[in-house]
């Protein structure tokens, strides 16, 4: 059991923070003053207008947010090209010119792989599980949607706030189906949460809370032997650079970078 300090604000303005309670301890504070840091590591609060996660790091906290509009994903989305881009490669987006394949994330996170799919103009379904995580991107989602440069980018990425192991056994994939939602991917992407290797002190710092907020997750195998089975075209899993294969199958082949790889199944 996790246990999570949150803002009521929170709670008021993002509804499903209340579901999934399963996993999670809450606090739900008026005042950062009440929260005993020492057993609610985890907090959840607006920091300069973002919905945001924090812990300490020392006597320090630090923060995270899904912000299309800042770091490296504003690089990432403005200097785009196929060549650089692994992860474009390895979806089998051939050019630079809007690709329309049609992309399920089942393991959606900050959504920034997400964000560069769309960016290369594919058709994207990011499935979370994690409440906290729904909500952060909910709410980057939100104010991507009024940024001019990003509006017509985060047109093409929808959230769903679900367990992808529900979703990938849905009988008649490789349609996802929700609330009268249609969608038959071209390809299922997924990243598990890996042991951190990455040496930029922001993904470390992401990658901090997101295993506190968290926990272990083990649920890597069993996602890629459902996708496997779904019915789908081709399956990518982001692994570490020197990482085991996930599943135990042989890749029919893979994109290597100098921290991360993309495992490519054409089941
Ligand atoms: C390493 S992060 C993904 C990072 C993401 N690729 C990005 O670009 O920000 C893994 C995420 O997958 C989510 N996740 C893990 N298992 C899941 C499942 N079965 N269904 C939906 N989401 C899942 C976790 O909650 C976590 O937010």
């Amino acid at each position: 059991m996790i246990n999570v300090a949150i803002d009521a604000v929170c709670l008021d303005a993002y509804p499903l923070l209340s579901e999934s309670f399963e996993n999670y301890s809450f606090f739900v504070f008026d005042s950062l003053n009440n929260v005993d840091r020492e057993n609610y590591p985890v907090v959840m609060l607006f920091y300069e207008g973002k919905l945001s996660l924090s812990m300490m790091d020392g006597k320090r906290p630090i923060y995270v947010d899904v912000d299309f509009s800042a770091g490296q994903s504003v690089y990432r989305n403005e200097n785009k090209s196929v060549k650089n881009e692994l992860l474009a490669k390895a979806v089998g987006i051939k050019s630079n010119e809007a690709s329309g394949l049609k992309i399920l994330d089942a393991t959606a996170g900050f959504g920034r792989d997400s964000l560069l799919l769309a960016s290369f103009g594919c058709q994207v379904v990011m499935l979370e599980r994690s409440p906290l995580m729904a909500a952060l991107l909910l709410d980057g989602l939100q104010r991507a949607k009024n940024e001019r440069t990003l509006r017509d980018t985060v047109k093409r990425m929808s959230l769903l706030h679900t367990d992808a192991l529900g979703i990938l056994q849905v009988a008649s994939f490789p349609s996802v189906m929700k609330e009268g939602f249609v969608f038959s991917p071209d390809v299922i992407y997924l990243d598990p949460m890996f042991p951190g290797t990455n040496k930029s002190a922001q993904v470390k710092k992401d990658m901090r809370i997101l295993r506190c907020a968290l926990g272990e997750e083990m649920d890597g195998e069993e996602l890629i032997c459902r996708a496997m089975a779904s019915g789908v075209k081709r399956v990518v899993v982001k692994r570490p650079r020197k990482g085991a294969v996930l599943g135990g199958g042989k890749p029919s082949f893979q994109v290597i970078g100098k921290s991360a790889r993309f495992d490519v199944y054409f089941p």
